[in-house]
């Protein structure tokens, strides 16, 4: 993942056209882009390693510093005491079990605070020296507002998980993840915007449908975080077939679209992946059909290649009932997944836009040239 966004990067940054300021700028974003991945990394193995309800309150900034000596660690394990994770689950955890799952929440909160600094300060300095055009001013700020949002909602997650029941709910779980990726792909646009990128003609058929292969991937990935939130990968670990057909049976019980059923949701998780890669191939197909540029049936075999690797690496993970890398494997290629789907849509969408933009100024510029002409009635 790393080795690809600074593959990436490089090749932009290499591009004749780009100059020394956006240079600085984009090494930057390159750099924010890197911290999402590592904290949805770091937030997948606090999740499955069982670590993520061990810190029970949420001081966004005393917090910044972990227990001090002996006192300050019995003071933290005994409010943990009280959580139903350690009266129902870990109730024969000692201050040194305590500790170890303390420690991985403690870092995945502390890299979530370096990359708030990471993005803020070299953001403030770019404003005050006049390096950003102000669209981006306004996306990027956006980006910052809703990074502190993400804070809120991990707290807003982790809070569900110390009620009564010592699980986080699935929906939190999904509304952290989806925010994750939502901030993820508003770096990449801007990335991809500040570059010359280029700008890649499709018929609008094309655009339409790259969009909704995005939207159904967003929507795959929800259902993975319901999966993952259910402990949905504990059960049926078997493929294509669950317990001998290949609907279960919690559909007849249940209903259809109930999605607190792990079962029913791993359904769907396994349905959508692969209407995700119906949609992709079809977009390749399409893509070489209309021999459209080479550049975009490039992008769209490397969207293809990747979907399939998930498909694989999501069976894998659940045949083999969720070891924590694979696991973890899974949910970062999702990752990629997406922003291969961002990288193939970006150009096709800036080419349609300057088309549409050129069309204005020419419509503009004949109905002026109407205007001004002698003996019309609207002078
Ligand atoms: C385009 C295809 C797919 C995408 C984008 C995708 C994405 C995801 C995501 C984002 C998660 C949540 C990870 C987390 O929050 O920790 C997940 C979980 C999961 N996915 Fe997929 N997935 C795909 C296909 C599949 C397929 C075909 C299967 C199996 C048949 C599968 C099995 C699983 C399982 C078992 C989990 C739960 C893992 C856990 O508990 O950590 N996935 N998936």
């Amino acid at each position: 993942m790393f080795i690809i966004i600074q593959k990436f990067a490089r090749s932009f940054m290499n591009h004749p056209q780009v100059t020394q300021i956006n240079k600085y700028v984009m090494l930057w974003l390159v750099i924010c882009l890197l911290m999402v991945i590592l904290m949805v990394g770091i937030g997948g193995y606090t999740r499955l390693s069982g670590s993520g309800l061990s810190i029970t309150e949420w001081k966004p900034v005393s917090g910044i510093t972990p227990p001090f000596g002996e006192s300050g660690w019995l003071d933290e394990f005994s409010k943990y005491k009280n959580s139903p994770e350690f009266k129902k689950v870990n109730f024969d955890f000692t201050l040194s079990d305590f500790k170890q799952i303390y420690l991985v929440e403690y870092f995945h909160r502390l890299v979530g605070r370096l990359t708030g600094f990471i993005f803020i300060i070299p953001f403030l300095f770019f404003i005050w020296r006049k390096m950003l055009k102000p669209k981006h001013i306004y996306l990027l700020s956006t980006i910052f507002l809703l990074s502190a949002l993400q804070g809120a909602c991990g707290w807003y997650m982790v809070k569900s998980g110390l009620a009564s029941n010592p699980h986080v709910s699935h929906f939190r779980l999904a509304l952290h993840l989806g925010l994750a990726l939502l901030i993820f792909s508003m770096l990449l646009w801007c990335f991809l915007s500040y570059k010359n990128s280029p700008q890649i003609s499709a018929p609008s058929s094309i655009l339409y449908l790259s969009l909704f292969t995005t939207f159904i991937l967003f929507t795959q990935i929800m259902l993975g975080a319901f999966v993952a939130g259910l402990k949905g990968g504990l059960i049926y670990n078997s493929f294509p077939l669950m317990n001998c057909s290949l609907i279960p049976d919690e559909v007849y019980f249940h209903g259809l679209f109930n999605l607190s059923s792990p079962a029913i949701v791993q359904f769907f998780h396994r349905v959508f992946g692969f209407i995700a890669l119906f949609l992709i191939l079809f977009l390749t197909f399409n893509i070489f059909h209309k021999k459209l540029d080479q550049r975009l049936g490039k992008r769209a075999i490397l969207l293809t290649i990747a979907c399939i690797a998930q498909i694989i690496l999501g069976i894998l993970t659940l045949i083999k009932i969720v070891p924590l890398e694979l696991a973890l494997l899974h949910q970062l290629l999702a990752f990629i997944v997406f922003s291969l789907a961002i990288y193939l849509v970006f150009p096709i969408y800036l080419a349609l836009c300057i088309k549409s933009q050129r069309k204005n100024h020419k419509e503009l510029g004949n109905n002026l040239i109407f205007s001004i002409m002698p003996g019309n009635k609207e002078l």
